[in-house]
């Protein structure tokens, strides 16, 4: 499934559709390069799971990973923009973490793409122009393919409401 999203607030949404429909032990994989948005999705992912505060959410700059705890349940940001070898998911005990029954969103998984596990919910995101995202959402494995028609089902109701608030302006 694609989407076209205009603005930031509206890659957040997104963001939130998706977070909405995740459950304990899911995993989100996140491809695409420098600024296309996978922070801000992914500040409206913890948005979608329940956090009320994303304002500090970030891509960090030394650590590989973040953990937060969102209603008792543990969601692990990983962001692997500076990774030189796979041997540094594995110290910070990436397998772990996977079977954790945790929640984890993983930003430039492309630079482990060779260990990521072999179902997740895939997302690429790729620049159309400066304030124009285009975000490809897949189910990598079968796992994910439920999650991808909820959020397909949302857009679309979201899509509705939107015609039908513009009729009743005309
Ligand atoms: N439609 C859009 N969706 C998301 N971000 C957008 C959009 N249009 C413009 N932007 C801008 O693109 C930037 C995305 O930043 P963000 O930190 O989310 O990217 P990132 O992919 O996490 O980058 P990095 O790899 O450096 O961590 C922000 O400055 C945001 O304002
Ligand atoms: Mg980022």
């Amino acid at each position: 499934m694609e989407i076209i999203s205009k603005s930031q607030e509206k890659t957040k949404l997104l963001g939130s559709y998706i977070g909405e429909n995740l459950s304990s032990g899911d995993i989100v994989g996140l491809f695409g390069e420098l600024a296309v948005g996978k922070t801000i999705l992914t500040k409206g992912i913890l948005l979608g799971l329940g956090m009320d505060d994303v304002s500090f959410v970030n891509s960090p700059s030394f650590l590989i990973m973040q953990q937060y705890e969102i209603k008792g349940l543990k969601v692990y940001h990983f962001d692997f923009y500076r990774i030189n070898s796979v041997e540094e998911a594995y110290n910070i005990g990436w397998d772990e973490i996977l079977d954790s029954g945790g929640i984890c969103i993983i930003e430039w998984a492309q630079n482990v793409a060779k260990i990521m596990p072999e179902e997740y919910l895939k997302i690429n995101l790729s620049i159309e122009n400066k304030s124009s995202r285009k975000l490809k959402i897949v189910s990598e494995g079968k796992k994910y393919e439920k999650v991808v028609k909820s959020i397909n089902l949302k857009l679309e109701a979201e899509r509705k409401k939107t015609v039908t608030r513009n009729k009743n302006l005309c």
